[in-house]
């Protein structure tokens, strides 16, 4: 190895798999591609696209992400089964570079209770999956799910056996975020110390945050050794999440004077992947969050504000535009033409096909005639609410509302269904209660609403809102995203298009296979 090797921490993003595992974060396979190619153009090294035995949807994202993306590695999870590395090796085969992640519990707690195993059954079934695994693909990662519970001399054995059937990556999780730095640092030591071979594989960290600490457990866990990093954008995943993606990297990259490693990580993709992991999920990032956060790099203070005026490197440790924020305003307005449109669609990292581009095109003429300043957030929130409403079998037409402070509201709702327009005049208890009704009698479906948000895209009162709304039916679960200035129109928009992924899963995951 280089030394330029020996300092280079690869990134291995999780959001498609262990992000998807957040409670409600389900993604269509339109989405899911959407995620993967804006991950490989940030750079990432390595994208787990998900759990190919999982579900036949999920072997086909692992499959067309395979098929498409060519700059990273991509990977399958796969349990130490046969079946399931089998699969997932189905899966990649399409993958100019691809991965079989496989993993089995090493705790004692692990072990005894959920996989009812004795200790030497689980070093067999390692030595078996990864020697399958390795069959198929050189690029096998092993995990020891549990490992930060995991006793010492076990987990020696386990990372030996690994190793010696062939495993490339070793990935010493703390599964139920239960470490704290210096200890989950130590692991690391302590394991390529006594593993004989252990400069045969690379190490990885993945940590969950249970205790917030997860960003803080990965960089330890570089510090004792680790050169790979897993992790999600905006830190989702299961239950506290994930140790988030922009916080690792732009901790590396903002101190380097302490941590002297590098990524391939374009920083200034960073806003932009946390955006469209937010729209696509419904899962909002709070204002505060590290990096990518609305307020991250406000000053409200009037000794702040007047620090950072004098010089930036006041009260600022990384510059917005590192990360990709810009405040910049759009300097088209409604007599530009299509090429400054479509020069901005470039500038945002928009590639539109000919279709798209024209209906974005006209909806932008369309704004710029109703909004005083347009911003590069309003073009992000419109393309994003055009190709989500796409080639759909349900569209709203038009819309007219009336509401009263009193408590009644009423919808004249005309929508395009399969071709055909239908319209209904519904009430509701509010404008959007209305509206909803009105949806579901053209639509003839009655799924539970589980999440219904609105955010402004900009500030001022004629900024475009912009709805999330997540629909559940017979345990399966759709998020919808629709924009507009007029706020009970992009509520109706996010309904129907979580109406419409509705419909796809319906064919796609019919009832008895989700049982
Ligand atoms: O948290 C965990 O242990 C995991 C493994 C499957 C790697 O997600
Ligand atoms: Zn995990």
């Amino acid at each position: 190895m280089s030394h330029h090797d020996q300092d280079r921490v690869r990134i291995f993003d999780t959001t498609l798999r262990d992000g998807e595992q957040s409670p409600g974060a389900s993604m269509t396979l339109d989405e899911k591609l959407r995620i993967a190619e804006v991950l490989e153009a940030m750079g990432v090294d390595i994208i787990e696209a998900g759990f190919a035995i999982a579900s036949n949807g999920d072997f086909e994202c692992v499959n067309q992400i395979a098929k498409t993306i060519k700059n990273s590695t991509v990977c399958s999870l796969a349990r130490a089964a046969l079946g399931d590395i089998d699969r997932a090796a189905e899966a990649i085969k399409p993958a100019k570079m691809g991965r079989i992640h496989t993993f089995i519990a090493t705790s004692p707690l692990h072990m005894k209770v959920k996989l009812q195993m004795e200790p030497e059954a689980v070093l067999d079934a390692i030595h078996q999956s990864v020697s399958r695994a390795r069959n198929f693909v050189e690029d096998v990662e092993w995990s020891a799910e549990d490992a930060t519970r995991t006793d010492m001399d076990f987990l020696y054995r386990a990372v030996d056996t690994a190793i010696k059937a062939g495993a490339t990556t070793i990935n010493l999780p703390d599964t139920v975020g239960y470490a704290v730095p210096s200890e989950y640092g130590q692991m690391y030591r302590d394991v390529i110390e006594n593993v004989a071979n252990s400069d045969k594989a690379i190490f990885s960290t993945h940590c969950h945050n249970d205790l917030g600490l997860a960003v803080a457990n990965s960089l330890a866990g570089v510090a004792g050794g680790a050169r790979q990093i897993e992790c999600t954008i905006n830190g989702i995943g299961e239950r506290a999440g994930n140790a988030a993606m922009e916080e690792v990297v732009m901790a590396l990259r903002t101190r380097a004077d302490v941590m002297p490693y590098s990524t391939g990580i374009k920083t200034t993709d960073i806003s932009r992947a946390s955006k469209l992991v937010s729209t696509v999920t419904g899962f909002s990032v709070q204002n505060n969050k590290a990096i990518v956060g609305a307020n991250a790099f406000a000053h409200e203070s009037g000794i702040h504000q007047d620090g950072v005026l004098k010089a930036a490197e006041t009260y600022e440790i990384m510059t917005p535009e590192s990360v990709g924020v810009t405040t910049k305003k759009l300097v088209l307005g409604k007599l530009s033409g299509r090429a400054a449109f479509a020069d901005k669609m470039k500038e945002l990292g928009y590639e539109l096909g000919d279709n798209a581009f024209q209906d974005c095109f006209r909806r932008f003429k369309e704004l710029a005639d109703r909004k005083k300043t347009i911003y590069d957030e309003d073009i992000v929130a419109l393309v994003d609410d055009e190709v989500a409403t796409g080639a759909n079998r349900f569209q709203v037409i038009s819309l007219n509302t009336h509401s009263s402070s009193n408590g009644s509201a009423v919808a004249d709702l005309t929508m395009k269904i399969d071709d055909e327009e239908r319209k209904a005049v519904v009430y509701g208890s509010g404008p959007v209660d209305a509206v909803f009704n009105a949806i579901k009698e053209l639509v003839e479906f009655a799924p539970h609403l589980v999440l219904f948000q609105v955010h402004a895209v900009t500030q001022g009162t004629d900024a475009q809102a912009e709805c999330t709304v997540r629909l559940e039916e017979d345990g399966r679960t759709v998020n919808g995203q629709g924009a507009h200035e007029d706020t009970v129109t992009a509520a109706a928009r996010a309904y129907v298009a979580a109406a419409n992924k509705l419909m796809v899963k319906r064919q796609k995951q019919p009832l008895a296979a989700t049982a």
